[in-house]
């Protein structure tokens, strides 16, 4: 019997090139999964545009409808696991999510965050990468757990920072390596290569690095 396709579902706040990045890589068959859905906290999202677009079902999950972080998680929980997805991946969701929601997908939610990472969690990541004096920055795709941008690191790539570059020109140099890495991540975990184990990312049975697997 053939391995069952691993379902993905895949949670944006806007523009979605991420998503547009999986959606690619499934229709040229080089990632072997499937997306269940789409959910957006953000109802003008472009990445909703995308997936109904690719013929995926895409959902708006508004935030300014509930009262508080707990409600929203616990919605968001549900159509999740409506969507009965093995893979909860986050691709520019610009939410902060309560413990009780990562803990419900130990092991199964994955982020992509714009900085080599411990390196500046949080937000406007490219601009303190420049007002640092980085001569290097980067993106990290790494498993969620309760401590914000803190779970264990899968895979980084860097890129050089210019001394004339603004933060929209490194967000562009740095997304491109986005749509290079999280897709191959999302195959690793397709084939069931990749797991978290002890708090640690794992890849063919080796535990990883804390900048994670050399992708440069
Ligand atoms: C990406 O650059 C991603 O790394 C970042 O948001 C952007 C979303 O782009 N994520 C974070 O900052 C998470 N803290 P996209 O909507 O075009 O995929």
């Amino acid at each position: 019997m053939s391995k069952p396709v691993t379902k993905l579902c895949v949670l944006i706040s806007g523009n979605g090139s991420n998503l547009q990045a999986i959606i690619d890589e499934i229709k040229a068959q080089r990632l072997n999964a499937t997306i269940a859905g789409v959910i957006s906290n953000r109802p003008n999202a472009f990445g909703l545009e995308r997936a109904k677009e690719a013929g995926i079902e895409a959902v708006c999950l508004d935030h300014m409808n509930y009262d508080d972080r707990e409600s929203y998680d616990a919605a968001l929980k549900e159509q999740i696991d409506a969507f009965e997805a093995d893979c909860v991946v986050l691709a520019g969701f610009m939410r902060i999510l309560t413990p009780e929601f990562v803990n419900s997908f130990s092991g199964k939610l994955v982020n992509i965050h714009p900085s080599l990472l411990p390196k500046y969690k949080g937000l406007n990541t490219h601009q303190r990468a420049i007002d640092n004096g980085d001569e290097e920055h980067g993106v990290s795709v790494h498993f969620v757990t309760p401590e914000l941008d803190g779970g264990p690191v899968i895979i980084q790539s860097r890129v050089p920072v210019f001394e004339d570059d603004t933060a929209s020109d490194l967000a562009e140099r740095v997304q491109e390596q986005e749509r290079r890495i999280y897709p191959l991540v999302l195959s690793w975990f397709s084939e069931g290569r990749l797991m978290m184990r002890n708090n640690k990312a794992v890849l063919d049975d080796q535990e990883l690095p804390e900048s994670g697997y050399a992708s440069d």
